[in-house]
């Protein structure tokens, strides 16, 4: 989603620092970017539709400047609605991420503005000019900014005012300190390349940046905050292909040595932790969105009967009817790529209130959610790139499989065995028919389920193809129905207490005309097509999981989309 870069310094510098800055954080999705520097003259502003390609060739070499990446929240996909936005007089700069809920009823005081476009963002820099006339740059951000309601970040500069102003609330920030220059981005990545300092800015934190130095002080209150330096190596980042064609390719081959590092560390780690307390607590909880929240379903369903107890696992969105059973006794364990999903973040600090022990399960080391946390398991994937959750989906499950001590040895050879040019032109042969149809089914039962889900997320997101997850169980009681001749129906069927439940499912949806793909240890009659995983125990969700990866990787390819930036969607879902 929405990416803030930006940078001060005693020296100038061209735009190339935005610019790199920007390009790292592609990855999170955005759909319109821009940049601002001041010269002796005025503030320059270049702004784009799409994707990041050349290099802004407007913007002049400068002391000081921002850059922001926008994903659309309110108002179209339009340059007037692009970030960075201006005052009237083109005095005050602001990039922003995350929404200002209550931008009409603000938007009521500045009657006399011109506000050019439809978003919730511009009023920002015309209610700073509004305090601008009484008061320092400053004091007007601050106040300003104790206005706005929701989940906010925000950066200001001003022509010829030496300083960026920076506030947060909800949204991440982090400051890089450099020698005669310091630097702020929404996302470390975005700068570690350029300073190993940083100061990751809690809620209500008002910042002043110069060249030399930072200030931070509550935004309510003024007062002066005494803020830590953390030291980060910048090893964060990997970003080449290395030959493959697209990162959803390359992350999908890592897993093969991910699961193998994960199935050979020592488990001496927080994760133990997490099932030691689990033990303890009145009530556990998992959760997490989209893929993560597939990995809590699993993972719960997996260690429930390990600990004995009832584990449950609902979207985080999805939290509140179970709000009030959040207690001081409770366990939340939410798991998260990114650490930074604002759902899962909210959810995060209402049960801290309530005095709950959080731990996360993240890929993404000083995100919110780490810094969040009595507990954190940091996933040993690296970073991700592509939109679409892969390495840190199976990482999210060996990990627990590895706690509750099933050994990965099997799997790990098995997606080898996977991974390899025979097997993927197999998947391929079956993604030219599939590629056709409009609507595709996946069945499972059991542990299966959460990985149905999984799935079908990623066929639909980077094929567009109509991909829907059922239990087996629940197919006669309403979605048989759609079953009509030569419909495709993938068959998850591990060789597990479900097995011969899933096949009469598949039975009869074969009755009805139904095409049967079976991914299963068993071959079995019923399957008009058949990929084979070995039998891995409760691990071969791991086998089948990058089966279903790769079909969803090879569907997109088919239909000719880009598998790295799918439609629409944000790596790092950050506004509600
Ligand atoms: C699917 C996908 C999303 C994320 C979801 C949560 O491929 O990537 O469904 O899993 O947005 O994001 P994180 O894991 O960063 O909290």
């Amino acid at each position: 989603m929405c990416g803030i870069v930006g940078f001060i310094s005693s020296t100038e510098h061209d735009s190339n620092l935005v610019f790199n800055g920007l390009k790292n954080l592609e990855y999170r999705g955005y759909d319109s970017w821009g940049i601002v520097a001041d010269t002796d003259q005025q503030l320059v502003d270049q702004k784009f539709l799409g994707k990041i390609t050349s290099f802004p060739d407007q913007i002049p070499p400068s002391f000081i400047s921002l850059g922001h990446t926008r994903w659309a929240t309110h108002g179209g996909i339009t340059l007037d609605n692009c970030h960075p936005h201006f005052d009237c007089h083109h005095q005050v700069a602001l990039v922003h991420n995350g929404i200002v809920e209550n931008y009409q009823s603000l938007q009521k005081d500045l009657k006399n503005h011109r506000i050019l476009g439809q978003t919730d963002t511009e009023i920002i820099a015309h209610l700073i000019e509004k305090y601008r006339q009484k008061h320092n740059l400053l004091e007007s951000v601050r106040l300003t900014f104790n206005q706005l309601h929701g989940l906010n970040a925000i950066a200001v500069m001003e022509h010829q005012n030496n300083q960026i102003i920076v506030a947060k609330n909800g949204s991440p920030l982090v400051i890089g300190l450099g020698k005669n220059a310091n630097y702020l981005a929404s996302d470390i990545n975005a700068i570690s390349n350029l300073t190993d300092q940083f100061i990751f800015l809690e809620d209500n934190w008002l910042a002043q940046i110069t060249p030399q130095n930072v200030q931070i002080f509550d935004s309510a209150t003024f007062k002066k905050i005494k803020y830590t330096i953390q030291k980060i190596s910048s090893s964060l980042t990997d970003t080449d292909l290395n030959g493959y064609p697209n990162y959803l390719a390359k992350e999908i081959h890592q897993q093969f040595q991910i699961i193998k590092n994960i199935n050979q560390q020592n488990l001496n780690q927080p994760i133990n932790q997490i099932l030691k307390l689990a033990q303890k607590s009145d009530q556990i909880f998992f959760t997490g969105c989209g893929s993560s929240y597939h990995a809590a379903y699993f993972n719960s369903l997996i260690v429930s009967p390990k600990i004995n107890r009832p584990v449950y696992s609902f979207p985080a969105s999805e939290f509140s009817p179970y709000d009030n059973f959040l207690t001081d006794k409770s366990l939340l364990v939410v798991f998260s790529q990114s650490g930074e999903t604002i759902d899962a973040i909210n959810l995060v600090n209402f049960a801290k209130n309530r005095g709950v022990t959080v731990a996360s399960v993240i890929n993404s080391p000083y995100s919110t959610l780490h810094r969040l946390a009595d507990i954190c398991q940091i996933l040993p994937c690296g970073p991700e790139k592509c939109v679409l959750s892969t390495k840190t989906f199976t990482a999210q499950l060996a990990l627990f499989l590895r706690s509750i001590g099933q050994d990965l040895t099997d799997s790990i050879f098995d997606i080898q065995q996977i991974l390899k040019t025979r097997y993927l032109s197999k998947i391929n042969l079956l993604a030219q028919k599939i590629a056709s149809y409009q609507h595709i089914f996946i069945i499972a039962r059991g542990n299966s389920l959460p990985i149905a889900h999984e799935t079908a997320l990623k066929i639909k997101e980077v094929s567009y193809i109509h991909a829907e997850s059922f239990s087996g169980g629940e197919l006669k009681h309403g979605p048989i129905a759609l079953i009509e001749p030569g419909t495709p129906c993938i068959i998850i069927a591990p060789n597990d207490s479900h097995y011969d439940d899933i096949i009469s499912s598949a039975t009869e949806i074969k009755a009805r005309g139904g095409w049967i793909i079976g991914i299963s240890s068993k071959n079995n009659s019923v399957f008009d097509n058949y990929l084979s995983v070995s039998d891995s125990g409760l691990s071969t969700a791991l086998s089948i999981t990058v089966i279903a990866q790769i079909l969803a990787g090879q569907l997109c390819q088919i239909k000719g989309y880009d598998p790295d930036k799918p439609r629409n969607l944000a790596k790092s879902v950050t506004v509600k």
